[in-house]
This record gives C-alpha cells, structure tokens and sequence, in this order.
C-alpha cells in the first residue's frame, strides 16, 4: 500500500517565510514546522493544502509549486511541500499552533525546525533569496 501524505505549505510573503510552533502533540509541542496536514481521499495535494491552511490559519492560499522530493514523516507517512502565496487574510494560531513568526531568510534558523521539515525549509529559503 502506499504511503498516506501529509502536506505542508512553505507560506512566503514580502520575502518572509511563515512558521508556525505545534501546540500538540505532547513529542512535537514546541517545535516548527511548515503548517500543513493529512491529505484526504478525493483529495489534490493542492486543494488538501488549500483546506489546510484556511482550517488552521483562516487564510485563503494558493500552491505555486511543489519542492521537489518527499521526505519520512512516522511509518505509514510522507511529507510534500508547496511554496504558497497568499491570497486573502491575515495568518492565525486557529488550529494545532500556539505562535506563528515569519521569518526572513536570514532568520530561519532561528526556531527549531522539525528535523523532517529542513530540508523543504532549506530549500523554501533558497528560493526567496533567488526571488
Ligand atoms: O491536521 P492533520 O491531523 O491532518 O495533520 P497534522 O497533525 O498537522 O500532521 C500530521 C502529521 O504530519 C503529524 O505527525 C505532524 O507532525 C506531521 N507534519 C510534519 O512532520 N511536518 C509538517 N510540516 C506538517 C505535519
């Protein structure tokens, strides 16, 4: 069977990136990551990120473009990551976060990442300074 997907939106704004710190589980609590969750049935990675994002920022987002690769996440599961431009509304802690920071490039290694989100984070990173 193959793996299930969670995906997860680098979110770049003004030539920032967003991070946002997990307020559970009791193992991820305190970490950053890139905000994002499990794709459904039915679903695209791109609407799935879609949801995502409106369920746990309230903000309406648009995919640009897939990094490219996957990356392990617990057994059973892979990561994929989109950089994400938004399209309405101001991002929130509504939903597994309790702070969200952006980051300019400079900055983003300055909170700690989750060890399955730096290579995407590295990569996000490259491309704002490239932009
Ligand atoms: O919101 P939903 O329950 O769909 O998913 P989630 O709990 O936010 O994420 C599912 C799993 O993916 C969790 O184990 C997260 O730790 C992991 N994840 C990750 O490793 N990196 C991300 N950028 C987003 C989620």
């Amino acid at each position: 069977m193959s793996d299930s997907v969670v995906v997860a939106g680098a979110v770049c704004d003004g030539g920032r990136l967003l991070a946002a710190r997990r307020s559970a589980p009791p193992e991820l609590a305190g970490r950053w990551e890139l905000p994002g969750g499990k794709q459904e049935p039915g679903e695209s990675g791109e609407q799935a990120l879609v949801r995502e994002l409106r369920e746990e920022l309230g903000v309406e987002a648009e995919p640009l473009e897939r990094i490219p690769g996957e990356w392990p996440l617990k057994p059973g599961y892979v990561l994929r990551v989109w950089t994400v431009r938004l399209v309405s509304g101001e991002p929130s802690p509504l939903e597994d976060h309790d702070e969200l920071r952006w980051l300019a490039a400079g900055e983003a290694d300055t909170v700690d990442w989750l060890d399955q989100d730096r290579p995407a984070v590295a990569e996000a990173v490259r491309r704002l300074l490239d932009a």
